[in-house]
């Protein structure tokens, strides 16, 4: 079993900091989203990866290096253009070969671990009907932003439409799929959709219309698509309320620290409140400050006089004399500052080395 990691797309949706950066390295609880999709994969016992890198290749490959890190074996496949999701798999040809694999849109954040669901579909393949492909499916509020699968009354799918006006049901395609090497065929036998990609939704329709078998199976944890703002941040808040509180850095008397909190090696808290979960990157450096419940502030930050919440603040940036900053996302190398006495509160989103005085 191999997997297929798809890191490719702009993340249009994530600017400013995506004009700057990957929308798969934004951090959440201080760590690359994509960083949690090798993870996932490794732990499922699966450690030859490709990885799909687009435009951003560069700091994709710079970030994941080889994959030793993880005890994986990472190749790297480059998309000249956004072409869709099949067309990942088309380019991925040799790669794949003839072999099983799970493919993983590096912005998917999922709380269950893959392993069950890899092993399912590995003893399915064993059956005597065994399937060429196994989707991940989870109701949603809002279907019509999805792909959507439509079952028969014994649980198999009968039908996929990728976003639909009008959805049939609320079962969302979440982005981890699983193909024996059928879906090559089918992702050279469809044709471009409406917005001119191929799509993998009309890839397993083909599997199905070809009288293949596709398995499903309901998610019963959370799931994020992080390619906005606000799933981003409810990402991070999903993940620090796990995290198992370590105090690495220096944190003095004068300072509260509650709830689950990680202050990484090399960070100094002085005369501060910390309020969790939260987690404070290495070097980072807080003073005369509140940080509270769902914050990540990146290494190196630093963060003087202000309070934060429920906000990412990736490494490096400097927020001084804030009265209150919430519900933000913050570029690397940024600088907010305040010389005057207003305003009260800022929601933001800023990209790298943005420099913000609010006077
Ligand atoms: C893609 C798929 C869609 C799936 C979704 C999951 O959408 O096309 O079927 O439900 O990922 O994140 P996209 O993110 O490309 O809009």
């Amino acid at each position: 079993m191999k997997a297929l990691i798809l890191a490719g797309g702009a993340g249009t949706r994530l600017r400013p900091i995506t004009h700057t950066s990957a929308k798969q390295l934004v951090p959440v609880a201080n760590k690359p989203i994509l960083f949690y999709g090798i993870e996932a994969m490794v732990a499922a016992g699966i450690t030859d990866i490709g990885v799909i890198v687009g435009e951003t290749r560069a700091e994709v490959m710079a970030a994941v290096g080889d994959g030793s890190r993880w005890g994986a074996r990472v190749t790297y496949i480059p998309q000249d253009q956004p072409l869709g999701l099949a067309h990942c798999v088309l380019i991925a040809a040799d790669f794949l070969g003839d072999d099983d694999f799970v493919m993983y849109l590096g912005d998917n954040l999922l709380e269950q671990d893959l392993a069950a669901f890899v092993k399912a579909f590995e003893e399915a393949r064993r059956s005597s009907e065994p399937p060429a492909a196994q989707i991940l499916l989870k109701q949603v509020p809002d279907p019509h932003r999805f792909g959507i699968a439509e079952l028969d009354g014994a649980g198999n799918v009968v039908r996929l439409v990728e976003k639909p006006a009008d959805p049939p049901t609320d079962l969302a395609l979440v982005g981890v799929y699983l193909f024996d090497r059928t879906i090559n065929e089918a992702v050279r036998a469809i044709e471009p959709s409406g917005r001119g990609e191929l799509e993998i939704t009309d890839a397993i329709q083909w599997l199905v219309d070809e009288g293949h078998r596709v398995r499903c199976e309901l998610l019963s944890g959370w799931w994020i698509d992080t390619g906005k703002l606000t799933p981003l941040l409810e990402a991070n808040r999903l993940l620090l309320e796990v995290i198992e509180s370590r105090i690495d850095g220096d944190v003095d008397d004068a300072s509260t620290v509650d709830g689950r909190v990680v202050v990484e090696a090399g960070a100094v808290v002085r005369n501060s409140t910390l309020r969790g979960p939260l987690v404070i990157g290495a070097g980072a450096r807080i003073t005369d400050s509140f940080i509270g419940p769902f914050s990540a502030i990146g290494d190196g930050c630093e963060v003087v006089h202000s309070e934060i919440e429920h906000s990412v603040i990736m490494e490096r940036s400097r927020i001084i004399e804030i009265p209150r900053l919430e519900d933000s996302l913050i570029g690397r190398e940024a600088e907010i500052t305040r010389t005057g006495r207003r305003p009260r509160a800022l929601r933001l989103m800023i990209g790298d080395h943005c420099q913000i005085d609010t006077e």
